[in-house]
Formats: structure tokens, sequence, C-alpha cells
């Protein structure tokens, strides 16, 4: 893994949003308004802090026309592009989906509905950037069955997802910094019972072979917004704390 390779982003931005009817039978839940902005910016926001010029946003059909409306305003700052997620089958489906996109680059691979703020940020995001390896983070939950939770075997890691039983309090988060050479995994993924091909699945193909792990400090606050209390809270955080400089 020598040669120095540019990076490319990839937003996972469709889905069915299924946990937030009503309201996503209409709108798809990444305009949904953190406070005042909709949460797809927050995501945008962390693309352009690690320094990122260039990203494909994978949607459902019918929102392309809305997010090219909503980031107009960014072309100088970063390069959009967009394809469309037919069938929703998993969030790994996406990098299977933007292989023509990524061609020989490395890849910051976001989902859209993960809120993410801290002090030096930017520094964390732009260092992942430029490591010639993967990247993944965690943070400490409240609510581990909610997430892929990482777990260290003697030395050997392993992410299971959504645990039924206590295993920790380290979730992954929806933030993946890959190396082009990752990706080779893709073709040895199938699809879980559920019928989709699951990062986590992925994620522990990659997680022993050339990943750094960093935990993220407690005083960040993170949020996956799969709920509507969750998306209160984040709203709450923006205005307490008097955010307005985001995209
Ligand atoms: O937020 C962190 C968690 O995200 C991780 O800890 C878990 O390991 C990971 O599996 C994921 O869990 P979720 O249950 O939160 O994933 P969800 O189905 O909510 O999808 C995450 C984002 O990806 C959301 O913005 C919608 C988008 N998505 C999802 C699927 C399945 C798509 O655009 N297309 C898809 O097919």
């Amino acid at each position: 893994m020598s040669k120095t390779r540019d990076r490319v982003a990839v937003i996972m931005a469709g889905g069915k949003g299924t946990r937030l009817k009503p309201i996503t039978l209409y709108i798809n839940k990444h305009f949904f308004p953190v406070y005042n902005k909709p949460m797809i910016y927050c995501t945008i926001n962390l693309v352009i802090k690690a320094g990122i010029k260039k990203a494909l946003i994978i949607c459902n059909r019918q929102d392309k026309v809305l997010y090219k409306k909503i980031f107009k305003h960014l072309h100088k700052q970063i390069k959009l592009y967009y394809i469309i997620q037919n069938n929703p089958h998993g969030i790994a489906q996406g990098l299977m989906i933007a292989k023509s996109f990524i061609k020989q680059s490395n890849v910051m691979f976001l989902l859209g509905d993960n809120f993410l703020y801290g002090k030096h940020l930017k520094n964390i995001l732009s260092k992942a950037n430029k490591r010639q390896s993967n990247t993944l983070f965690t943070h400490s939950v409240k609510n581990p069955s909610q997430y892929g939770i990482l777990k260290n075997y003697q030395n050997h890691l392993k992410i299971i997802e959504k645990p039924k039983k206590f295993i920790g309090r380290k979730a992954v988060v929806g933030i993946y910094f890959y190396h082009n050479e990752a990706l080779k995994e893709l073709k040895n993924l199938k699809q879980s019972k559920r019928g989709e091909y699951e990062i986590t699945d992925f994620n522990n193909k990659i997680i022993n072979k050339n990943t750094k792990i960093i935990t993220i400090p407690r005083s960040y606050y993170w949020k996956d917004l799969g709920t509507f209390d969750d998306l209160y809270d984040a709203s709450q955080f923006l205005k307490t704390k008097n955010i307005t400089t985001y995209v």
C-alpha cells in the first residue's frame, strides 16, 4: 500500500427511513432539519473539513433534484456527483455502486445521518484523509444495541452489529476511511439474512489489516440521527452552542 493516492468521498443519502415514518413517506430523512439546516449539510461539512474536493451522493431517484438544489451554493468548495440506488440493499452496496466513481482513489465513506461535532475535528479528519491506510472511528454510547460495536477478542478485533447481549460501548461511527486496496474485499461480501450487504461484514474483513482505530473523544457530540428524539437532541445542541458556521 505504498503508492500515494488521492481521496474522494461517497455519501449514503438514500434508504427507506422506516423508523421515521410517516414523515419519510413524503420526504427523505436527510432533508429533515437539524435545528436550522438540512441533516445532509452536516455530512457534507465533514467531507469539506477533511479536505476532500470531490464527492458522490448516493440517493433515491426522486431526491437527486432536491439535493442539487440545496447544494448549489457549494460549487466552489466541492464538486458533487450523483448516482441512484434503485433498490436499497445495504450500506456496503453503496461502495459497490460507487466503484466506477472511486476508480483508483482512496475513499471517505459516510452515512448521511451521522452528526459529528467537536473541537479540532478538522485536524482528526484531515489526518485520516492523508493516511494511506484505513481508519475507523469509535465513540462511547449509552445504547450499544443500536450500533455496530467493536470488541477486542485477544488482539483480534471484531465488530458485532447491534449486539443483543452487552459486549461493550464502543460504537463504530458511520464515517469510514478506506484505502483503495481494501475495496478488493467487496467481491467477497455476501448478502446477509435480511438481504443486505452489511457495512459491518465489510469492516470485519479489513479491520485486522492496515486499519487504524481512532477513539473519538467523549467531549465530542456524535449522533446517528435515527429517531425523532435524536433529531431533537442534535437540534438543541446546535441551538445552545449557537453553531451557525457550517455550510
Ligand atoms: O451510525 C452508525 C451505525 O450505522 C453503525 O454503528 C452501524 O454499524 C451501521 O450498520 C449503521 O447502522 P444503522 O442501523 O444506523 O444504518 P441505517 O440503516 O440507518 O443506514 C445508515 C445511513 O445509510 C442512512 O443515512 C441511510 C443510508 N442508507 C442505508 C441503506 C441500508 C442508504 O442510503 N441506502 C441503504 O441501502
